[in-house]
């Protein structure tokens, strides 16, 4: 290693290290949701290489930023792993999403860590759409921690907020044809109850990474009052201290505007 690059990294360090005893001296989140993007970009323009190369480095970054979040106690983490509208890319890209959805799955299903903090792992979004090996892993990590009560972490996949709050809605249309309740019963808290993410408080925190300033039908119920945090970082480049910036801001704005 040169000189610069030494001093570089050892400048980092120490800039982390301080950073980190910032964060962990101020109120950490409960529930951090993360918009992972910018996996092809990131291997185009980053490594110059085949796109695909950028979602098997988005799956080992959520790993790493999964046991980050253990490590800070954020309870609930939900990350956005694969869209409805991420069905209509080319199939050869979406067999290999889900191939590596299918082995996240497994591993986290299998992670001494996630056992060892007793995460509860729960797939959201439309299983119909699910392919079979994708939806067996889904169900295998669900089954291993479902007893689980220390931490949640939910893996939207064939995702859709709208969708979401359209099921929610349905549910609830169903309990009044059945007469279960009356229509005057419906209120926020109902359709909360009723929604994906029904077991874990909403977001305290969205994260978006790669630049866009977008939230693409992500968590729209539940980010009511969740503060927003947008990064340039492409997902397979996001660092430790990219998190604990986004954790920091969400600390001053809410040092600023809480109650
Ligand atoms: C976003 O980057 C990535 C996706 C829409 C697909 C899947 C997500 C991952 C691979 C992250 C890790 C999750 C697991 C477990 C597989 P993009 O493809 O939209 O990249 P771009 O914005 O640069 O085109």
């Amino acid at each position: 290693m040169g000189l610069p690059r030494l001093l570089t990294d050892t400048a980092y360090a120490t800039y982390e290290t301080q950073l980190e005893k910032e964060v962990l001296e101020g109120e950490i989140p409960q529930h951090i949701a993360i918009i992972m993007d910018g996996n092809r970009r990131y291997a185009r323009e980053v490594l110059n290489t085949e796109p695909m190369e950028g979602h098997k480095l988005g799956k080992e970054k959520l790993d790493e930023v999964v046991h980050w979040c253990l490590d800070l106690k954020i309870h609930h983490l939900t990350v956005y792993a694969f869209s409805t509208e991420n069905f209509n890319r080319d199939p050869s890209e979406v067999d290999y999403i889900m191939e590596l959805l299918e082995q996240a799955l497994y591993e986290f299903g299998d992670d001494t860590e996630v056992h060892d903090n007793k995460v509860s792992i729960k797939v959201i979004g439309d299983r119909d759409l699910l392919p079979e090996n994708v939806l067996k892993a889904a169900e295998y990590a669900e089954e291993k921690t479902k007893d689980y009560t220390n931490f949640t972490f939910n893996v939207a996949i064939a995702y859709g907020g709208r969708q979401d709050i359209t099921n929610a809605l349905r549910s609830i249309a169903q309990k009044v044809v059945d007469g279960e309740i009356d229509i005057d019963d419906i209120n926020e808290e109902m359709i909360s109850s009723c929604i994906s993410t029904s077991e874990t408080p909403d977001p305290d925190l969205i994260l978006r990474t790669s630049g866009e300033i977008r939230i693409s039908n992500f968590l729209l119920w539940q980010m009511a009052y969740s503060e927003l945090y947008f990064t340039d970082v492409y997902w397979p480049g996001f660092r430790y201290i990219d998190l604990l910036r986004a954790i920091r801001t969400y600390q001053q704005r809410t040092r600023r505007y809480g109650v």
